[in-house]
Parts: C-alpha cells; sequence; structure tokens
C-alpha cells in the first residue's frame, strides 16, 4: 500500500518513513527542504536497504501533488510538514499561517480531487494551551499560547469541519508530547538549524561540547526540584503510534485524535542527569530565569491510545538519552 508522507525527511517524518516501510507500507517522500537534507534519503537506504522515491517541493504546488497522485495510488498522506520553531512563529506570524495552515487547505483539495481520503496529521500537546489540569486527556479544552499552536488548533478545526462534511473523510490527528530521542542504528536523529530551542538537543550538543552550558529556565516551578516538566517520548515509540493508528482506522471515517506521549513527567534536571550517564560526563547548566509562555508541568494521559489502537510507550528515558547521544556523537554536525 502507498502512502505519501509530507514532510518526509524531517526528524519525525524520516522515523516514519522506516516504519512504514517496515510495516509493508510504499512510502512515497515529499519534502522542500526547507529544514532538512537529501542526504536523509541517504540515511534511509543505509537503514532499510530500500531506495525510497523523493519529490522535492512544496504541499501546496498542486501541479506537483497532482503527478504524485497520478503516478501513484496513494492510499493515505502521512501529513508531517509544517514550520515548527515557537519563537519564530511569534515574530513571523503570516509564514506560520501560511505554510502550516493555507498550504494544508491547498493539500486537502488537490486530495479531494484524487479521492485520497485519509490523513494522518501531526498535532502536538500545545493545542491544550495552558493546562487546565493534569494529565492532559482528549477531552482537555483547546487552545493555544502561540501562533504556532494556533496552526495546529486551526488545522484540527478545518480536519474536524471536512470529516463532518466528507462522509468518507478520516482524520487522525497525533498529539504528540516532547519527542526525542534518534533511530537505534545511530544513523538518523534530530539536526536543528543554529542554536537548539528545545532541551534535548541543546542538552546533546553541551555533552559533546559545541554549546558551552545549559541554561535552565526557572527552577521556581511547583514541581520536585523548581524545574520545568514534561512528557519526553522516544521517536521510535512515537512513530509505532502512526502506524498502529493507520492500521486501527484505515477503514474508518470522521476526526480521531490521539495523545501520543508516555503519561511520565521528567523535570529538567532530570533529563540533565539522565542524558550525563549515557554520554558518561557532566553537563555544566545555571539557572537563568524562567522562559515566558512556558508551563511548570505538561504530561498526557495516554490512555485512549492504549485502550483503541494497543498503542503505549515501551522506550524508558535511558533509551532516550542512549540514542540521542549515539547520533550526536556520530553525526556531531547533523547530516549537513
Ligand atoms: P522537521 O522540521 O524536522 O520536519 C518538518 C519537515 O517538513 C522538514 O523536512 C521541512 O523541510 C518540511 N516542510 C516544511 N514545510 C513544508 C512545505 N510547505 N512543503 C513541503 N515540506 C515542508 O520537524 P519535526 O520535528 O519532524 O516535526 C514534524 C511535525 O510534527 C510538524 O508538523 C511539527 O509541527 C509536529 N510536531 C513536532 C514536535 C517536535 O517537538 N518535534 C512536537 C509536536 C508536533
Ligand atoms: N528548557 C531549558 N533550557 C533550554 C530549553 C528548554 O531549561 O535550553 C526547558 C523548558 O523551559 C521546558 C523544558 O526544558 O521546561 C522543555 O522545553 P522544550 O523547548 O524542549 O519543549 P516545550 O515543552 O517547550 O515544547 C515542545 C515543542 C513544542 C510543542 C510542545 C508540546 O517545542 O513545539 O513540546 O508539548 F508544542
Amino acid at each position: 500500500m502507498k502512502v505519501l508522507v509530507t514532510g518526509g525527511l524531517g526528524f519525525i517524518g524520516s522515523h516514519t518513513v522506516i516504519a512504514l516501510f517496515d510495516a509493508g507500507y510504499t512510502p512515497i517522500i515529499l519534502d522542500n527542504l526547507s529544514n532538512s537534507s537529501r542526504r536523509v534519503l541517504t540515511q534511509l537506504t543505509k537503514i532499510t536497504g530500500n531506495e525510497f522515491e523523493f519529490y522535492e517541493g512544496c504541499i501546496s504546488d498542486r501541479a506537483l501533488l497532482s503527478t504524485i497522485f497520478s503516478a501513484h495510488k496513494i492510499e493515505g498522506v502521512f501529513h508531517f510538514a509544517a514550520l515548527k520553531a515557537v519563537g519564530e512563529s511569534t515574530v513571523q506570524p503570516l509564514s506560520y499561517y501560511h505554510n502550516n495552515v493555507s498550504h494544508t487547505i491547498t493539500m486537502l483539495e488537490v486530495m479531494a480531487k484524487h479521492n485520497i481520503a485519509k490523513l494522518v496529521f501531526s498535532s502536538s500537546a500545545t493545542v491544550y494551551g495552558d493546562p487546565q489540569y493534569l494529565p492532559l486527556d482528549e477531552k482537555h479544552p483547546i487552545s493555544a499560547t502561540n501562533p504556532y499552536g494556533w496552526t495546529k488548533v486551526m488545522v484540527e478545526r478545518i480536519l474536524q469541519d471536512y470529516c463532518t462534511a466528507n462522509s468518507d473523510a478520516l482524520a487522525i490527528a497525533l498529539r504528540y508530547f516532547n519527542p526525542v530521542g534518534a533511530h537505534p542504528s545511530g544513523q538518523l536523529g534530530e539536526s536543528p538549524n543554529g542554536i537548539p530551542n528545545n532541551l534535548m538537543p541543546y542538552i546533546a550538543q553541551t555533552a559533546i561540547g559545541i554549546r558551552e552550558q545549559l541554561n535552565v529556565f526557572g527552577d521556581d516551578y511547583d514541581t520536585h526540584d523548581g524545574t520545568g516538566v514534561r512528557d519526553y517520548i522516544h521517536v521510535q515509540d512515537l512513530v509505532a503510534g502512526h502506524v498502529d493508528a493507520f492500521k486501527h482506522h484505515v477503514k474508518d471515517v470522521g476526526f480521531h485524535p490521539y495523545n501520543l506521549g508516555t503519561g511520565q513527567g521528567y523535570s529538567v534536571l532530570d533529563m540533565v542527569a539522565a542524558f550525563s550517564q549515557s554520554a558518561k560526563c557532566t553537563i555544566d547548566y545555571k539557572i537563568c530565569p524562567r522562559r515566558e509562555g512556558d508551563v511548570a508541568s505538561n504530561f498526557a494521559d495516554a490512555s485512549k491510545a492504549k485502550q483503541y489502537l494497543n498503542w503505549q510507550a515501551t522506550h524508558d528515558l535511558k533509551a532516550m538519552t542512549d540514542d540521542s547521544w549515539r547520533w550526536q556523537t556520530n553525526y556531531p554536525k547533523g547530516l549537513e
């Protein structure tokens, strides 16, 4: 069965390509390389022994999409392509609404023309806004605290309305908590451009000496050690959730949101300690003021995915930091 993977050369998309291939699907990749490199294709072949079909271009290119959908019988679209930097979205909101929302609408229109009615969407725990209670379940009210978050809220809303209006449409929205880790082969991982915004790549770059010191954003939160608590999930667990969700719902219609998290929260200092053990070094850090917009704690109730998809995370924190460190040591500067 052929599926299209938009953003398939990015961090999560590329790991999903492998998982889909391993599960017997034929993933076709579409990516505009705005935040990824062609070299990912080489790594995908190294890991799987398979050459993947790749189209370079934007999800809003109607002609290109029509070419892909005419050349291949695509049964579903795994939609990862998006801009994802929260801070950048506050200074360039229009780019985020344009790329993440308008372009997704265009893609849905072309999909409809070609009778492709199944979509798996990369959503985010960011759609819960400021948590009103923990753990966060799928019934928690939807909101956002920045333009990036609103793009996820908007696309989810669009998909719900689309599924209501089209009785044959299926949309699965997977709300990721904090994806970390790397492929266990050490050949594929996350390589953010510039200074990492996220904790795990920042710690990894500090451990290897690219960054001098980790800035810990606040130690006065109401958590067990005062630093922010998040639900870190290994990318391999996350991508398994995509395959399980698609398999489970492939004959269904309607809109189906699921949390993909472990349900276990770790603090910034827990992450530093775990990474130090994997890297066998001390990670230098200093306590800084809180980062604007951060909440004290955020973790998932992932029981819906367990109940309906029979999915649950199996990788522990050590696997997350070990795999991340293996990737970091193999490719200190990413794939470039
Ligand atoms: P990423 O930047 O590594 O991957 C996104 C890929 O999409 C990149 O390869 C980029 O080149 C491509 N892309 C962007 N806009 C495109 C367009 N218009 N047309 C074609 N390709 C385009 O990001 P990621 O971490 O792999 O995230 C994948 C998805 O998961 C995104 O939708 C992101 O918002 C969502 N998500 C990520 C996280 C996280 O922490 N990584 C958390 C929650 C949700
Ligand atoms: N942190 C630091 N120092 C850093 C980076 C982060 O102390 O250099 C702290 C943050 O304050 C927070 C924790 O580490 O307490 C995690 O921060 P991240 O930036 O790694 O992740 P966030 O939880 O802020 O956000 C991530 C993604 C969002 C997504 C959200 C979903 O970046 O896109 O998870 O829960 F929406």
